[in-house]
C-alpha cells in the first residue's frame, strides 16, 4: 500500500521524485518522504500528510541531487508521523519500503542486543539497520544486501541508497510489485509503471525474489539464487493522458464518466461484433468445466457475486464466491476439477493472491480479472482476463468493477454457450444486449443532476440503508461500499428479502432507504418490500426503470429512472446512479474523495 521511487542520474532529481510520488499518492498518503545524495552524504525529507507538506519543507530545505529515492506510506506498523515516515536511515544506509516485515520484531531485538539504537516503530529501519551491519563486516553494497534479503521473511518492494556508493540504487521485491525504468544515462525504480511514467515507457518488471543494482548506465538484475538473469524490456502505453483529471473535479468523477468507453473497450475484447459471438481468450473447456471458485476483496468480491448470479443462472455452472481473507484460513474443500478466478484491479492485493495460490496449490486451474496486465496476479495465472478501462487513480473503485461486471458477463454467455444451455440465436441476442450496454450506461450517468439534489439530502443521514434482490442485493453491497468509504457515512447493503430479519428495526423517517429495482423477475418482491420499509416512515430512494417507475408503489421520497436494460446488463446500468450519489455526497461533505482516510488504491499487506 506505500509506493516508492528511485532515480539514479545526471540530472536534477528532487523535482522529479515529488512528480512521481505524486502518481504514486493513490497507493498511500500518511506521510511522504525523500532522500538523495548531496556531496557523497545522503540527506532526508519527511513530512506527514500529503506530498504537498513534503514539498513546503522542500522549500524551506531544499535537496540539490541527483540521485534519490522516495516513499508515499500507508501506515501498518508505527503512527503516521514523521518519525515513522520513510526513508529510514541506518549508519550509512537509507532506504523505502513497501510491504511487512513478518520476522522484524525478531530481527529488532537482535541488533538492540548488538547496541544499535532505533528511531522510529517500523519494521522498515530493521532492513537499514541489517544492510548497514553487513557492510559494517566489510561486505560490498550488493552482497550486504543479498545478505540481508536472506534473512527477511515477509513481503517487500526496496530501493536502497548506500553513503560512499554515489551512482548506486538497490532495489528488491518479495510479495510488493517493484519495475525498472529504463532511461538515457539514467535508471528508476518504482512500484508500478505509473510511478516511472513520467519518465520512460520502458519497463522491465522484477520478478518475485529478484533484487537489481542501478546505476546511470543501467541494471544488474539477479534472482532469488543470486544468479544474474536477463528480464524482457517491456513498452507500456502512455497512460500518462489516462491519469490526467482533464476538467473533471476528481479522479473518481472522471473514472465514472469514463465507464461508458472502459466498458466498450472491455466488452469488445470478449466478443466478436461481426458475428455476434462470445469470444473469451484461454481456451477453457467450460463443459468439463464442474464448478469456479471466486477469491476477491471489497468492489473486486461484489463484481465477483454479480458473476455468480449471471453463470449459474445463465450456464447452470455452480460458482461460488468469497472474501479471500476468510476463504485462504479456512481449509476450503476444493477440487483439481474447479476453476479459481481471482477479481482484482490491482492484482497485487495480498489476501487474493493468497487465495488464488491456495487454489493453484490444490491444482485448480486459474484466472485473473485483472487491470494491471503485468501485476503479480496476472504473471502466475494461467489464464488472463484483462479489463481494458485504464488506470483507475480514484481509490474509490468505479470503472474497474463496470469493466469486471463486463467480463462476468461474457463469461456468463460464454460458459452457457459451450454448456449448451443457451443456443447460438440467443448467444447472439445476448451479445448484442452487451454492446448496447455502453450506450445506457452513458444515458444512466446523464440522471447526475437529479442525482445531485438527492444527494443533498442523503448527506445528512447518519445511517444509509441500500436494499437489492438478486445481482441488485450485490449492487446494494456496493453502494453501501462507495458511500462509507468516500463520505464516511455508515451504509450497510441488504438483500431486502433479509429486510424483515432484523434490519427493519433501522427504519424510521430519518433512514434513507435506496433501493435498487429495474422491472426483472425480482421487481414485484422489492416493490413489497419498498411498501414495507414505507409504512415505518422509511424515506425511499427508488432506482428502477421506466416499466418499474409506472409499477412502483407511491410515496417513495423520489424515484430515480435508469434506462430500460437487459436483465444480462442491468448491473451495469444500474451502477451509474450509485455511484455518482455516492460521489455527490462526498462532495458536499468536503471529503477528500479520491484519496479517503484510511484507505489505499491497493492493499498489498494482508
Ligand atoms: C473499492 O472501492 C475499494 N477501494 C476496495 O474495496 C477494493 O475493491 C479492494 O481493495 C480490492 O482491490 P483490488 O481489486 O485491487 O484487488
Amino acid at each position: 500500500m506505500c509506493g516508492i521511487i528511485g532515480i539514479v542520474g545526471t540530472k536534477p532529481v528532487t523535482e522529479r521524485l515529488i512528480d512521481s510520488l505524486k502518481r504514486l499518492e493513490y497507493r498511500g498518503y500518511d506521510s511522504a518522504g525523500v532522500a538523495a545524495v548531496v556531496d557523497g552524504k545522503v540527506e532526508r525529507r519527511r513530512a506527514q500528510g500529503k506530498i504537498k507538506n513534503l514539498e513546503a519543507v522542500l522549500v524551506e530545505q531544499p535537496l540539490v541531487a541527483q540521485n534519490g529515492i522516495g516513499h508515499v506510506r500507508w501506515a501498518t506498523h508505527g503512527a503516521p508521523n514523521v518519525g515513522n515516515a520513510h526513508p529510514h536511515t541506518a549508519g550509512r544506509v537509507t532506504l523505502v519500503h513497501n510491504g511487512i516485515i513478518e520476522n522484524f520484531a525478531e530481527l529488532k531485538a537482535e541488533l538492540k542486543a548488538a547496541g544499535r539504537a532505533f528511531e522510529s516503530d517500523t519494521d522498515t529501519e530493521v532492513i537499514a539497520h541489517l544492510v548497514d551491519a553487513e557492510l559494517a563486516t566489510g561486505l560490498a553494497p550488493l552482497d550486504a544486501f543479498k545478505a540481508t534479503l536472506d534473512r527477511l521473511t515477509g513481503a517487500y518492494a526496496l530501493a536502497v541508497l548506500i553513503e560512499g556508493a554515489d551512482n548506486l540504487i538497490l532495489g528488491a521485491r518479495r510479495g510488493s510489485p517493484l519495475v525498472v525504468g529504463e532511461g538515457q544515462g539514467e535508471m528508476f525504480l518504482g512500484s508500478d509503471a505509473l510511478a516511472v511514467g513520467p519518465f520512460t515507457n520502458r519497463v522491465i518488471y522484477l520478478e518475485e525474489g529478484d533484487f537489481v543494482a542501478l546505476d546511470h548506465d543501467g541494471a544488474q538484475i539477479f534472482d532469488v539464487t543470486g544468479a544474474s538473469v536477463q528480464r524482457p524490456v517491456k513498452v507500456v502505453p502512455a497512460s500518462a493522458v489516462m491519469m490526467e483529471k482533464g476538467n473533471y473535479r476528481h479522479f473518481m468523477e472522471k473514472e465514472i464518466h469514463d465507464q461508458p468507453e472502459g466498458c466498450q473497450r472491455t466488452i469488445a475484447a470478449y466478443v466478436d461484433a461481426l458475428t455476434a459471438r462470445t469470444a473469451m481468450p484461454g481456451g477453457l473447456d467450460f463443459k468439463a468445466l464442474e464448478r469456479i471458485q471466486i477469491v476477491a476483496c471489497g468492489t473486486s468480491y461484489i463484481a465477483g457475486v454479480i458473476g455468480k448470479y449471471l453463470i449459474e443462472q445463465l450456464a447452470d455452472l455452480p460458482v461460488d464466491v468469497e472474501i479471500a481473507s476468510e476463504f485462504r484460513y479456512r481449509q476450503p474443500a476444493l477440487r483439481p476439477g474447479s476453476l479459481v478466478i481471482a477479481m482484482s484491479q490491482s492484482g497485487e492485493t495480498a489476501d487474493t493472491l493468497a487465495a488464488l495460490r491456495y487454489c493453484k496449490a490444490k491444482g485448480m486451474k486459474s484466472a485473473v480479472v485483472v487491470n494491471a496486465q503485468e501485476s503479480t496476479m496476472a504473471r502466475e495465472v494461467d489464464v488472463v482476463w484483462p479489463i481494458h478501462c485504464g488506470p483507475e487513480i480514484g481509490v474509490a473503485s468505479t470503472k474497474a468493477f463496470t469493466a469486471q461486471v463486463s467480463v462476468m458477463i461474457a463469461l456468463a454467455v460464454a460458459a452457457a454457450k459451450a454448456r449448451g444451455t443457451i443456443d447460438a440465436a440467443e448467444e447472439q441476442r445476448l451479445v448484442r444486449v452487451m454492446l448496447e450496454a455502453p450506450r445506457l450506461i452513458a444515458e444512466a450517468i446523464g440522471l447526475e443532476d437529479s442525482l445531485k439534489e438527492i444527494a443533498a439530502e442523503i448527506a445528512k443521514a447518519r445511517d444509509v440503508l441500500y436494499l437489492g434482490r438478486g445481482p441488485m442485493s450485490a449492487l446494494a453491497l456496493e453502494g453501501a461500499l462507495k458511500l462509507k468509504e468516500i463520505s464516511y457515512i455508515h451504509a450497510e447493503g441488504y438483500a431486502a428479502g433479509e429486510l424483515k430479519h432484523g434490519p427493519i428495526a433501522l427504519v424510521d423517517d430519518q433512514t434513507p432507504i435506496i433501493i435498487l429495482a429495474p422491472y426483472d423477475s425480482w421487481f414485484e418482491k422489492s416493490a413489497s418490500n419498498m411498501s414495507e420499509v414505507m409504512a415505518r416512515g422509511g424515506q425511499v430512494v427508488f432506482v428502477t426503470d421506466p416499466q418499474g417507475a409506472k409499477h412502483a408503489p407511491a410515496g417513495a421520497r423520489v424515484v430515480v429512472t435508469a434506462p430500460a436494460s437487459d436483465p444480462l446488463v442491468s448491473a451495469l446500468v444500474m451502477s451509474a446512479p450509485i455511484q455518482l450519489l455516492a460521489y455527490h455526497v462526498a462532495v458536499l461533505k468536503g471529503a477528500d474523495v479520491d484519496q479517503p482516510r484510511n484507505l489505499a488504491k491497493s492493499v498489498t499487506v494482508e
